[in-house]
């Protein structure tokens, strides 16, 4: 009799403890399915987004892109436009950001072509009067003092090309955001890289554009002032046209209190000099150029080389 109730108790009561269990057991294992399922899925998200960028974000020697990249250019183009030079106060800058930007977002950063940019240089680029362009090399700091101060002349970085861009650094990545804020190619890994490709171009540029008399200001107080390799020997000289440009000024400026490692006859001046006649233009060449001399006493006045008559004495 026991038995049976028992067993009735126990049929009763399992079969309903049984039904609850399994109720929660197939909860239970649909919430789990459910929460491997996420796990599984977010793992192989995160996998592969890590190895996406580990294969994308590629790491070069060079600095990385400028942070706040649009805020310089843009700040730039409009310091330009409205102080610097306001009769170029029409460019549109907005417009300007968004063509460079294309030249080289989310592109491979050492493939980047003359047509990446043609859009950008055609934009921006202007006009430089003649009798006003001056070319340089491995005088950065002085030539851009005396521009500063000789409102008259044009480097490459007093135009708008240059100004913007001016010690700045960028490139792009094929993975997001598209630009490479940490690393970019040195000239040496990669020569199709954005920054050589704009340099050069916006250089060929500009020497096309000079007319009239070009003055370049190199420097005395290396080994070789004129070196082949750089932007000046090797883009600016061999794209002065020579119906337009009458004469080539060279001044060569040594630091105050020397070294002077070359001079108007030099070596160096010299192959300048036969690269630029053979090509039809008329050279002049000018040791220490005084006006570019005494900006340079300015800040060492009691120099024996900054008395009055300098040159006379000597
Ligand atoms: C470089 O760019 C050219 C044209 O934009 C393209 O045809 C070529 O496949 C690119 N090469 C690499 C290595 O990305
Ligand atoms: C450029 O300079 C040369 C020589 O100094 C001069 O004859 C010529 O008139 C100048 N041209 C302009 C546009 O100022
Ligand atoms: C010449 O180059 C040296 C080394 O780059 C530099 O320190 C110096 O200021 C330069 N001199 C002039 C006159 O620009
Ligand atoms: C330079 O001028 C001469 C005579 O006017 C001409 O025969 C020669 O082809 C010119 N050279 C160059 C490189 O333009």
């Amino acid at each position: 009799v026991r038995n049976p109730e028992f067993g009735t108790i126990a049929n009763v009561h399992i079969p309903c403890l049984g039904f609850l269990t399994r109720q929660r057991i197939v909860l239970l294992v649909g919430i789990m399915v459910l929460i491997v399922t996420i796990v599984v899925v977010l793992a192989a998200v995160l996998a592969h987004g890590r190895k996406e960028s580990s294969v994308q974000l590629l790491e070069w020697k060079g600095r990385g892109t400028t942070k706040n990249l649009q805020e310089v250019i843009l700040g730039r183009c409009y310091n330009y436009i409205t102080t610097v030079n306001p009769e170029l106060r029409d460019k549109d800058c907005q417009k300007i950001w968004e063509t460079m930007k294309n030249a080289f977002v989310y592109k491979n950063p050492c493939n980047i072509t003359t047509e990446d940019y043609q859009p950008l240089l055609d934009l921006a680029s202007h006009p430089v009067p003649c009798n006003k362009s001056l070319f340089w090399s491995k005088t950065n700091d002085l030539v851009h003092r005396y521009t500063k101060a000789n409102h008259n002349l044009f480097t490459l970085e007093d135009t708008l090309l240059g100004y913007m861009t001016d010690g700045v650094s960028w490139c792009g990545s094929p993975s997001r955001p598209g630009i490479n804020y940490e690393s970019c190619p040195k000239w040496s890994e990669c020569e199709s890289n954005p920054s050589t490709v704009y340099w050069k171009m916006a250089s060929k540029m500009f020497a096309e554009a000079a007319c009239g008399v070009v003055q370049v200001m190199l420097n005395g107080s290396v080994d070789d002032a004129f070196r082949s390799s750089s932007i000046f020997g090797s883009v600016e000289i061999f794209n002065l046209d020579p119906d337009k440009v009458s004469a080539v000024q060279i001044w060569l400026m040594h630091n105050i209190g020397g070294p002077h490692r070359e001079s108007c006859v030099g070596h160096s001046i010299t192959k300048l000099t036969s690269i630029l006649e053979e090509r039809n233009l008329s050279v002049s060449c000018e040791d220490n150029y005084r006006p570019v001399q005494l900006l340079q006493c300015t800040s060492d006045p009691d120099h024996a080389d900054c008395r009055l008559c300098t040159s006379n004495v000597q």
